[in-house]
């Protein structure tokens, strides 16, 4: 198996996530050097914390070096004018694999449509965040042991977050999912979403009150109200603070539920939390570090299983 790039979660099919898993669990146990003379380059537009250093912690663990920006805007020749096509170029010169976080929806698939080495989408404005829900998936299967019939509550800012609507097209590829869209209406997922799970028979439903199915879910994937992507500060927030995961709330899950959050988190999952069982949210980002190791691999040379 080897992928060329990295863009959008609709490219994964079930076999593909399967090899990619097992590799991540591989990667976990053994030391493995096969990316030593390879050069990434992490270009970000936008901030990061995860993302950024998972994939460049990823790609030194496996022997290879990193150039970055770490605020591109700023820092890179965009600041003077230069086009997102212009910066891949030049940079296609002087590294193997790109990893791009950028403000504006498609800008990966732009990049890919002129690079001669893989792009890895690390996010695009309110487009996708492929690699997140990769590692997102993952930890449902690390933590439940299955994906197949999970109950997901999907919760908080769904009209801008894009790591929900990566998950979502990737919980579409497993049979019996049912999902929980959890938000304001205002903040509702979009439809295009709703649309690809109508076409693969995947059960949802759309809700305001997170309470009322607090004790149906396996997994509660809570999300940040994502105050860049709104028009003022007043307009923000109305929603802030909307969906708050506390220890009372918490323990009415099942006993076997888990607490997932892309993070980072602001107010919308207490502190208190991070000490019960359910809680995954750290264990998941340490997850992430696996995936993105499997991906490198993967971008770079066909591993076989
Ligand atoms: N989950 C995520 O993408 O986090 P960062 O913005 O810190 O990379």
């Amino acid at each position: 198996m080897k992928l060329k790039h990295v863009l959008e979660s609709q490219q994964f099919d079930q076999k593909l996530l399967s090899q990619i898993f097992s590799l991540a669990d591989k990667l976990e146990k053994k030391t493995d050097q096969s990316m030593k003379g390879k050069i990434m380059a992490s270009l970000f537009y936008e901030p990061s914390t995860r993302t950024r250093f998972s994939f460049e912690s990823a790609m030194l663990r496996l022997g290879g070096s990193v150039i970055t920006t770490e605020n591109a805007r700023e820092f890179s020749s965009a600041a003077k004018g230069e086009t997102l096509e212009d910066s891949i170029r030049v940079i296609n010169n002087y590294a193997d694999i790109i990893v791009l976080r950028h403000y504006e929806k498609g800008a990966s698939e732009r990049a890919a449509l002129i690079s001669k080495v893989p792009i890895i989408n690390a996010g695009d404005g309110t487009g996708q965040h492929p690699t997140q829900a990769l590692l997102d998936l993952y930890t449902i299967k690390r933590e439940l042991g299955k994906i197949v019939g999970v109950k997901i509550a999907l919760v908080g800012d769904l009209k801008h977050g894009r790591t929900i609507r990566s998950l979502a097209y990737l919980l579409g590829k497993y049979e019996k999912v049912k999902i929980y869209f959890v938000s304001p209406l205002e903040l509702k997922v979009g439809d295009d979403i709703k649309e690809h799970l109508d076409k693969h028979h995947i059960a949802y439903e759309e809700i305001e009150d997170l309470e009322s199915i607090i004790n149906k879910i396996d997994v509660l994937y809570q999300t940040r109200i994502q105050k860049e992507r709104f028009t003022s500060e007043q307009e923000y927030k109305k929603f802030k603070g909307c969906y708050q995961i506390d220890v009372k709330l918490a323990k009415r899950m099942r006993p076997n539920a888990i607490i997932m959050h892309p993070l980072p988190r602001v107010d919308e999952i207490l502190e208190e939390v991070d000490a019960l069982p359910q809680a995954a949210y750290f264990k998941q980002a340490r997850y992430g570090l696996l995936i993105r190791m499997a991906l490198l691999k993967l971008v770079s040379r066909k591993v076989t299983d």
